[in-house]
């Protein structure tokens, strides 16, 4: 197999349907183009990411740790969420978030807001394991598609998924193998009809870092902090954003006002849109599939056979 290196190629880059079979592929319905990065790491960008994928390159918020040096953690997170500064041919640079996947990890460290009063009942949350990276992609990716009817919901793009080399035993990376199991069946299942040495699989001792874009603004917690919206209008929009995810049949388990960004304009008013306050949705790590009223009425997971699109 052709292996494609990222510092080799920058200048010839094709379009993204031209990129050569070889380097395609696709999981949870999101198709990907392969890059290796010279030290055995693999980049899986999408569409979207590939039109930026120079910025995208390790060296640029990778290597060095310089998404700590370089880039912030972003407060309000209860995983590993950097904002990072990469550079970009023509917009000198952009932020890009660089999300460190806790998938295998124990769910009962993230937390929900007070007063989350959301259109799905609580006891999800009882079953709630942190997506795969690439069924996260998935997920975010169809729940797009949905947005564009209305309700519309504005989200941040899928980039890339960064799977470096170094590999680690799994407690290191605090993974059960037990909570990895549905994710690398679920997968295993997505690729069943891929030729064998184009399938992905999951390998537990290895790091994934999703990239997604930077969405400019605050969050609905940070704007209510800062005196901007009250505690009331922070969440009404919650539940705003909430009653849109859910009208496009999926919950978020741990929706908050913190993953409801808001655009702050220069006299300190709320951007509006259509005469409501607009808002972008992030966080996607247990962003699942459900289209009804109680528990039991949860759409099927993907490594449920009837769950192929
Ligand atoms: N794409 C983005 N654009 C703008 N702000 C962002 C973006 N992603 C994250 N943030 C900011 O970073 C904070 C933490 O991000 P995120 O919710 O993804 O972290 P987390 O570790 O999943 O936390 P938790 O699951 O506990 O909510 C958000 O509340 C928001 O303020
Ligand atoms: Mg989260």
């Amino acid at each position: 197999m052709t292996v494609h290196d990222l510092r080799l190629e920058r200048s010839r880059r094709p379009a993204f349907d031209a990129v050569s079979p070889a380097l395609r592929r696709c999981a949870h319905g999101v198709e990907y183009a392969l890059l290796r990065d010279g030290e055995g790491g693999e980049l899986y960008f999408t569409r979207d990411g590939w039109a930026m994928s120079e910025s995208l390159s390790p060296r640029h918020w990778y290597q060095d740790q310089r998404f700590h040096r370089v880039g912030r953690a972003l407060p309000g997170a209860t995983g590993s969420v950097y904002r990072v500064p990469v550079p970009h041919a023509a917009r000198g640079d952009v932020g890009i978030v660089v999300k460190f996947c806790r998938f295998g990890q124990d769910v009962g460290l993230t937390t929900l807001g007070a007063g989350s009063v959301f259109p799905w009942p609580e006891a999800l949350m009882a079953e709630a394991e942190f997506l795969g990276p690439f069924e996260e992609f998935g997920a975010i990716h169809r729940l797009r598609e949905r947005a564009r009817r209305t309700p519309h919901i504005a989200t941040k793009r899928p980039l890339a998924i960064h799977v470096p080399a170094a590999r680690f035993a799994g407690w290191q990376l605090g993974r059960a193998d037990y909570r990895l199991e549905r994710q690398v069946r679920a997968l295993d299942a997505d690729q069943r009809r891929t030729p064998a040495d184009e399938r992905i699989s999951y390998d537990p001792g290895r790091i994934y870092v999703l990239l997604y874009s930077w969405v400019g603004g605050i969050d609905a917690e940070q704007a209510a902090q800062a005196g901007l919206i009250t505690n009331e209008t922070m969440m009404d929009l919650g539940r705003e954003a909430a009653g849109a995810v859910a009208a496009h049949g999926f919950a978020v388990l741990d929706h908050k006002p913190r993953h409801v960004i808001v655009r702050p304009l220069a006299d300190g008013r709320l951007l509006q849109r259509r005469g409501r306050t607009a808002f972008a949705l992030i966080d996607y790590e247990l962003l699942v599939p459900w289209t009804g009223t109680s528990p039991a009425s949860r759409a099927p997971r993907a490594d449920s056979p009837d769950s192929h699109d």
